[in-house]
């Protein structure tokens, strides 16, 4: 009699699961397990675990969902690859986004960002690229803070001056691994606002300071050009720059590959 009852039960859990996983969010009792996808609400965005190129490593990141050649544009665990399909990304109970592989009580890669017990955190993979961890409903993490290799619109480079963080783009080795690569475009805090491509430790090639109007170096990149739409912010608590499509796309991102080439490239439906 009793697995009469209990059946629905056990329909219910999995049409839950099947459910749950097909929407944005992750929480303290929904986790993601390597072969589950979350896609943002307006669908532009999805993120699960995945293996570039050639390699057979698991990585957690995020990648455009309506684009058919994988184009992944943030990566969790870039440097700590995990060998198998066993990756969970859960949020613990102190209310951190945590990567564990099976027999791994450390985890990969976490957000650090809380510190004490909770039940009320959320994260939520928003529709413009952004993985946010919330707590009792603010954001207290963000990918967008924690960029890889890609500045997609409305993500910053830059200093938070408060917070201590640097924003900044760091080339991946490979196409077949994600982990830290030589290049890295980041500001120097020194002075005038200014962006510089590094190799290492090395200054390559600079954007030139700020006017106001556009980078001294490159004219191109004007507030307002065809393309472009700049925002800069330096005062008390952050030098920054954003930007987005004029057309508002977001198909559309800023990359730094591998051979330390810093392009901006648009997805065309064609
Ligand atoms: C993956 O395998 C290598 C070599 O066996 C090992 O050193 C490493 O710790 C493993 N990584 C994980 C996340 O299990
Ligand atoms: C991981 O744990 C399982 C179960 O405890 C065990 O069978 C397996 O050998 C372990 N794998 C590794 C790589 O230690
Ligand atoms: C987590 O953050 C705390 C406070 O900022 C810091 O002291 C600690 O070293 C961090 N832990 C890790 C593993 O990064
Ligand atoms: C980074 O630079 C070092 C030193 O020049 C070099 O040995 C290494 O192969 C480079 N790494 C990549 C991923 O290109
Ligand atoms: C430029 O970006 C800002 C901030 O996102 C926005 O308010 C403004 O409308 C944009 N302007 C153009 C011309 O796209
Ligand atoms: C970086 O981009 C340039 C221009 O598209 C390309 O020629 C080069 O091969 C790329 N480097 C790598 C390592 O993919």
């Amino acid at each position: 009699m009793n697995h009469v009852k209990t059946l629905p039960i056990i329909s219910l859990i999995v049409f839950m699961h099947q459910f749950c996983t097909s929407l944005d969010t992750i929480t303290i009792n929904q986790p993601i397990v390597d072969g589950d996808v979350i896609v943002s609400t307006g669908q532009t965005f999805a993120l699960g675990f995945f293996s570039p190129g050639k390699s057979s490593y698991r990585y957690l990141g995020i990648w455009y969902n309506k684009i058919s050649e994988k184009t992944v544009v943030w990566v969790a665990n870039r440097d700590s690859p995990i060998n198998d399909t066993s990756g969970v990304l859960s949020i613990t109970s102190h209310g951190n986004l945590a990567l564990h592989s099976r027999n791994q009580t450390t985890p990969l890669w976490f957000t650090n960002a809380s510190a004490l017990p909770t039940n009320n955190c959320v994260a939520q993979l928003l529709d413009s690229g952004n993985l946010v961890l919330f707590r009792s409903g603010s954001a207290i993490w963000q990918s967008f803070e924690h960029p890889t290799n890609n500045l997609l619109p409305n993500s910053k480079l830059g200093l938070d001056r408060r917070k201590g963080l640097n924003w900044f783009l760091t080339s991946w080795k490979s196409s077949d691994d994600p982990g830290t690569g030589n290049f890295s475009y980041r500001f120097n805090p020194e002075g005038y606002p200014q962006l510089f491509l590094y190799e290492g430790h090395v200054p390559k090639w600079r954007a030139g300071y700020w006017n106001g109007v556009r980078w001294s170096g490159v004219p191109a990149m004007q507030r307002y050009s065809f393309i472009f739409n700049y925002t800069i912010v330096n005062n008390e608590n952050e030098i920054s720059v954003s930007w987005n499509d004029v057309y508002g796309s977001v198909l559309t991102r800023i990359v730094v590959n591998e051979s330390g080439l810093f392009q901006r490239l648009k997805w065309h439906d064609d």
